[in-house]
C-alpha cells in the first residue's frame, strides 16, 4: 500500500511518500480501507518528536480517519466488514489501510461525506468534552474562544452556541475571525490588535466571562484569566503558540476561578460510555444543521506534508484533510 512515512524526526519537507507493506491488526483493532485522513496539530508535533508518543520508524503520522472496515478484530463487537466508520487511529492515517484500535471508531452517520467524518471526531470530541465534562457550560453563560477559527477552536464556536452560551469568538486576523461569525459566533476581538484583556472587559460590561477555552497558550493565557468572572472556569486546551504557560496561583483565588485541564483521548479511553452519549449529541445537532464541520482544504496523499504545514505555519482554518481515495 501506499503511505505518508516519517523515516527520522523533522519538518513536513523531510517526509515521503513510498510503498510500504498493510498492516496487521491486533485482537482490539479493526483494519480500515482510508478514505479520507483529517489533519490535526499534534500531526506537526509527532513528526519532530515533539509529541507525547514517539512510534518507532517508520511510522505514518494521521491521528484520525474515515473509511471502510476491511477486517475486524475478535475482540471487537459493534463494528462489522463494510462498515462506513470514522474515529482514531493514533497515528497512520496518513496512508491507504490503518489498524485502529476499535474502542475508537464509530459507524458514520448516514448522511455525513468521507471528508466531513475524517475532519469530526478529534474536534468535535475534544470540544464537546470540554465544554460539557470539563466547564459544565450552561445556557446563557457568556464563552470565551482563543483560536477560534481552528480545529478544536471552531468546533468549541459552533457547540457553545448549541449549548445555549453567548460566545466569543478570538482570533489574530479579520479574515479568521470571519470564519468564526460563519460558525455563529456572536462577537468578535481580533488579539492581534489591542489588548484583549481590555476588549473583553468591553464586551462583558467589566464583569468577565464564565468560560474560557484556550487551544493557544502563549502569552495570551494569562491575559485572558485575568478578565474571566467569579465561578469562572478557564479550559487548557493545547499549545498552538509553542509556549507552555504558568499561572500566579492568586489568580483562581481572587475570583472563585478554576482552571480546568482538557484530555479528551485519555476521557474516550477512561469513560467510553461518557465518550458515546457526546457523540450521539453531537450526531443529533449534525443532523439538526447546528453543527456544520467546515473542511476549509483537501490535499491528495502524496500532498500531505504540505497539509501538515499549513497547520504548523498558522495557515489552516477550521480543518485541512488528506484524501486518500
Ligand atoms: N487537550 C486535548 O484533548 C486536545 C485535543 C486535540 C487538540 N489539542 C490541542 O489543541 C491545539 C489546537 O489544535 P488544532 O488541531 O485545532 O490546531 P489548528 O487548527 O492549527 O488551530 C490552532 C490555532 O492556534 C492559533 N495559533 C496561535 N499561534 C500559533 C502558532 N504559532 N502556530 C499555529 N497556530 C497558532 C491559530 O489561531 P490564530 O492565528 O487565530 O491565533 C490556530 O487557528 C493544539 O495544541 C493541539 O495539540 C488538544
Amino acid at each position: 500500500m501506499k503511505a505518508v512515512l516519517c523515516k527520522a524526526f523533522g519538518p513536513p519537507e523531510t517526509l515521503v511518500v513510498e510503498e510500504t507493506e498493510a498492516p496487521r491488526i491486533k485482537q482490539n483493532e479493526v483494519l480500515l480501507e482510508v478514505h479520507a485522513a483529517g489533519v490535526n496539530f499534534p500531526d506537526t508535533l509527532i513528526i519532530e518528536g515533539k509529541y507525547q508518543f514517539k512510534p518507532p520508524f517508520p511510522f505514518s503520522p494521521g491521528g484520525e480517519a474515515s473509511g471502510v472496515v476491511l477486517e475486524v478484530g475478535e475482540k471487537v463487537t459493534h463494528l462489522k466488514v463494510g462498515d462506513r466508520v470514522m474515529g482514531l487511529t493514533g497515528w497512520g492515517g496518513f496512508a491507504e489501510q490503518v489498524a485502529m484500535p476499535g474502542h475508537g471508531v464509530l459507524p458514520m452517520p448516514a448522511d455525513m461525506s468521507f471528508e466531513t467524518a475524517a475532519a469530526f471526531s478529534m474536534t468535535y470530541g475534544t470540544s464537546m468534552h470540554a465544554l460539557r465534562q470539563r466547564a459544565n457550560l450552561q445556557p446563557g453563560e457568556t464563552l470565551l474562544v482563543l483560536g477560534a477559527s481552528g480545529g478544536v477552536g471552531l468546533a468549541a464556536v459552533e457547540i457553545g452556541k448549541a449549548m445555549g452560551a453567548r460566545v466569543i469568538a478570538a482570533a489574530s486576523t479579520a479574515e479568521k475571525l470571519e470564519v468564526a461569525r460563519n460558525a455563529g459566533a456572536d462577537e468578535l476581538i481580533n488579539y492581534s490588535e489591542g489588548s484583549l484583556r481590555e476588549q473583553m472587559k468591553t464586551l462583558t460590561g467589566g464583569q468577565g466571562v464564565d468560560v474560557i477555552y484556550d487551544p493557544v497558550g502563549g502569552g495570551l493565557f494569562e491575559e485572558a484569566f485575568r478578565s474571566i468572572a467569579w465561578n469562572g472556569r478557564m479550559l487548557v486546551v493545547g499549545f498552538a503558540a509553542g509556549e507552555i504557560p504558568s499561572l500566579p496561583a492568586n489568580l483562581p483565588l481572587l475570583k472563585g476561578a478554576a482552571l480546568v485541564g482538557v484530555f479528551w483521548g485519555a476521557f474516550a479511553q477512561r469513560q467510553p460510555q461518557d465518550n458515546l452519549a457526546n457523540f450521539r449529541q453531537l450526531f443529533a445537532w449534525y443532523g439538526e444543521g447546528k453543527l456544520k464541520p467546515l473542511v476549509s482544504r483537501t490535499f491528495p496523499l502524496e500532498q500531505a506534508p504540505e497539509a501538515i504545514a499549513t497547520l504548523g505555519q498558522r495557515r489552516a482554518v477550521g480543518k485541512v484533510v488528506v484524501k486518500v481515495r
